[in-house]
């Protein structure tokens, strides 16, 4: 991101669809093409499609939105969202309204490093075994490298080794994870084809026989900390911010919280994985498993009470995201996703991802101690039933309000509104 803006648009929510798309064109500097993918209900053309997994038949799109207020390391960000669940674009825009008064999200982040596994069977000696390889770490790790010269010229690479004698039902086995820094890449290709050449010289080295080469998804050497403070005043006082403690407190120690807990922050998270079509799966799992690393399954996040009652928010997660390869290259939302975050650095959307995952937290946390979520979600699921029911423009807000009044919102009270209106 070249220029300095700002990511907080008052009332966004309130504009028609193509007011938005024109405020973040303006804003972004989006192209005619680009409003053309946005308005192209998911951007995938069939045969593209069909160039990207097997058995194609069709796409199905899911709605594609924009969070705002967010300002992550002192810089303003737009955040495309993707999915099928109401709230969620919400909650995360208002909260990071509430987190950008106090001093907005700090981060910080690891080197990008990603582990190949590689698992030894059948070793003889695992001492000998492990000394060979220490003594041919610097062989192996260069001809890891020669596989992909284009990652080492900007700066990456199979960096180190770790060799990890386990225990299993089959017997002692040698994991050996290989270091790699995949830079702007996620890695799987790089990651897998390197584990995958190196076997046959680590079975020589250790007498033993090879299995899997394959990249793990528990990225923990490839993680983003994010951290903001709330002043108790924007948040609904320092009781709310005990509340907040207090339900954090749950997740943290009880596991069935702490599943929900963590799938609200992945409601974000997620969110903003599917707008730059990453791999999904590879985050969710990555987050889950490294929720449960000292042995028992906890909340990601961390919120407590600085000594002047700001409520202190803070998580660590593993981010295996990539920004060059695979679906993020060749989707064209995902494209237009990139234009409207404005980065170019897998770090960056990260960084904002992690962010997002947070904010989510918050809102959940916000809501459950206060008013329960159910009402903000009555509220769009009002919202769906009348524009379902035919609601248009500016009657879809005064059907919402007759309908949450009327205290039964359900689709045919939906249409009975609606029709009503229509032939006022
Ligand atoms: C719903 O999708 C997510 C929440 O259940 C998260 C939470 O309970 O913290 C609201």
């Amino acid at each position: 991101m070249t220029e300095k803006f700002s990511s907080r648009i008052p009332g966004f929510y309130r504009k028609p669809i193509d007011e938005r798309i024109n405020i973040i064109s303006e804003k972004m500097k989006l192209s005619e093409e680009d409003v053309k993918v946005l308005k192209s209900r998911g951007g995938l053309a069939l045969d593209a499609a069909d160039h990207m997994t097997e058995n194609v038949i069709g796409t199905i799109s899911y709605p594609f939105s924009v969070a705002v207020n967010f300002r992550v390391d002192g810089m303003d960000y737009l955040v495309p969202m993707a999915g099928e669940e109401p709230s969620v674009v919400a909650a995360a825009s208002n909260m990071a309204r509430l987190m950008r008064e106090g001093e907005g999200i700090k981060t910080s982040t690891t080197e990008p490093i990603m582990i190949g596994q590689i698992q030894v069977l059948e070793i003889p000696d695992m001492e000998k075994a492990i000394t060979a390889i220490e003594e041919n770490k610097k062989m192996l790790l260069e001809s890891a490298n020669e596989l992909d010269p284009v990652l080492v010229k900007f700066g990456g690479g199979a960096k180190d080794m770790e060799l990890r004698p386990i225990e299993t039902e089959k017997g002692e086995m040698l994991i050996v994870h290989l270091l790699v820094d995949c830079r702007d890449a996620m890695g799987a290709n790089a990651v897998n084809t390197m584990a995958e050449a190196l076997a046959p010289t680590i079975a020589e080295l250790t007498g033993g026989r090879t299995l899997l080469r394959i990249i793990s998804n528990l990225a923990d050497k490839r993680t983003v900390t994010v951290r903001c403070k709330v002043r108790p005043g924007d948040i609904g006082g320092v009781e709310a911010v005990d509340r907040i403690v207090e339900a954090w407190a749950f997740a943290d120690a009880d596991p069935y919280r702490a599943a929900t807990h963590n799938k609200g922050i992945m409601n974000g998270i997620i969110a903003v994985a599917l707008a730059f079509a990453q791999d999904h799966r590879a985050i969710e799992a990555g987050a889950h498993a490294y929720a449960v690393r000292d042995g028992r399954y906890r909340s990601l996040s961390r919120w407590s009470k600085d000594n002047e009652g700001n409520l202190i928010g803070e998580m660590t997660l593993p981010m295996a995201i990539g920004l060059v390869g695979g679906a993020t290259r060749s989707h064209p939302m995902a494209q237009v996703a990139r234009k409207i975050l404005g980065v170019d650095k897998a770090v960056v959307l990260g960084k904002v991802m992690c962010a997002v995952g947070l904010a989510q937290n918050l809102g959940a946390l916000r809501a459950l101690t206060q008013e329960g979520i159910q009402e903000g979600h009555m509220k769009l699921h009002a919202r769906n039933l009348v524009v379902m029911a035919g609601a248009e423009g500016e009657m879809i807000n005064k059907a919402v309000e007759l309908l949450v009044e009327s205290g039964e919102i359900r689709f045919p009270k939906a249409q009975e509104i609606v029709q009503k209106l229509k032939t006022r």
